[in-house]
């Protein structure tokens, strides 16, 4: 049996499927089971972020999102919890564990917009690494589906999307990549004791990422540079807390240009290679049409 925690998330919901695609058991963890719409092969749990103990009953490995321990003003707080939880796993029997990290996960905080958000991945990632369990730390870059929440409102409004630091790259990585590699950790050995650093295929400045999404929708979208208080101005406005949007625009400015972010690993790991930001932008392309 495989818990996976935030499993109706971006990397949870697909990892469930590659899991039951796998002939594997899965129990999920949400806070809201008749929402959850998870596949009737799924044991469904509530998580409110606690477990009860019978949730860990049968588990061999677990898929730990520190997302889905809670948010908390306090990271060592975060950190107990999923040590706690990871105790009464290794007790009930369970061998393995994944979590689900950051490629800056060792930077320095003000560059960390989730830590300011209230996640801790590095307190998550320690307590898994001194579990007992087989371990292993997803250490990802960005997410491709990062792009909704950042442009989908203005591409909806017109063709002009207005961020700053255009010249910054990313290597987008398509959640179900990451969600293979998450399930290859639960089910083998492979990565036992690792933490890959996982990227998408191929760097892009955000006026190619704009293009691609433009190509999916069929119109001709554009990228235009403003200054970064004027980005920040925009993203408050939007509801976005300040310490975020500062923490967001701190890593926008440093990932200039940073064409050795693709770290090949997904390829590596897959043996096949990752799925790239032009197909993740056809399979997401309504999140960008108007409704
Ligand atoms: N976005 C990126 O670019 C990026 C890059 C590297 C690493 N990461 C890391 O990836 C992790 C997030 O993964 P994800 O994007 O798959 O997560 P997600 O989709 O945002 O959330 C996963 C699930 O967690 C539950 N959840 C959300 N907020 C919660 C809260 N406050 N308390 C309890 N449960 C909550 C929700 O499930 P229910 O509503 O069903 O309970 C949600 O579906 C974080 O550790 C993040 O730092 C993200």
């Amino acid at each position: 049996m495989i818990l996976v925690t935030g499993a109706t998330g971006t990397v949870g919901r697909p990892l469930v499927d590659l899991l039951l695609a796998h002939g594997a058991k899965v129990r999920a963890v949400t806070r809201a089971p008749s929402a959850a719409a998870l596949p009737d092969a799924v044991q469904v749990v509530e998580g409110d972020p606690a477990l009860a103990d019978d949730a860990l009953d049968e588990v061999t490995a677990l898929l730990l999102n520190p997302r889905a321990l809670g948010r908390s003003a306090d990271p060592q707080a975060v950190g107990t919890a999923a040590a706690r939880l990871l105790d009464l796993a290794r007790d009930r029997g369970a061998t393995r564990v994944v979590t689900l990290s950051a490629l800056n996960v060792d930077h320095d905080a003000a560059e960390q917009p989730s830590r300011l958000r209230g996640e801790y991945n590095k307190e998550v990632e320690a307590a898994a690494v001194a579990s007992g369990l087989a371990w292993t730390a997803l250490r990802s870059g960005y997410y491709a589906v990062n792009t909704i929440t950042s442009w989908a409102a203005q591409i909806r409004a017109g063709d002009v999307v207005r961020g700053a630091h255009a010249g910054s790259t990313w290597a987008p990585l398509h959640e179900r990549d990451l969600a293979a590699v998450a399930a290859h950790a639960l089910l083998t050995d492979d990565l036992a004791g690792r933490r890959p650093v996982l990227t998408g295929p191929r760097s892009l400045t955000q006026p190619q990422m704009v293009a691609q999404i433009g190509a999916a929708i069929g119109r001709p979208l554009r990228f235009q540079e403003v200054p970064p208080e004027a980005a920040e101005q925009g993203m408050l406005r939007s509801g976005m807390p300040e310490a975020l949007a500062r923490g967001f625009l701190t890593l926008q400015a440093r990932s200039y240009l940073q064409h050795d972010l693709v770290t090949g690993e997904v390829e590596q790991i897959l043996g096949r290679p990752g799925l790239t930001f032009a197909q993740w932008a056809d399979e997401h392309a309504d999140a960008f049409r108007s409704r």
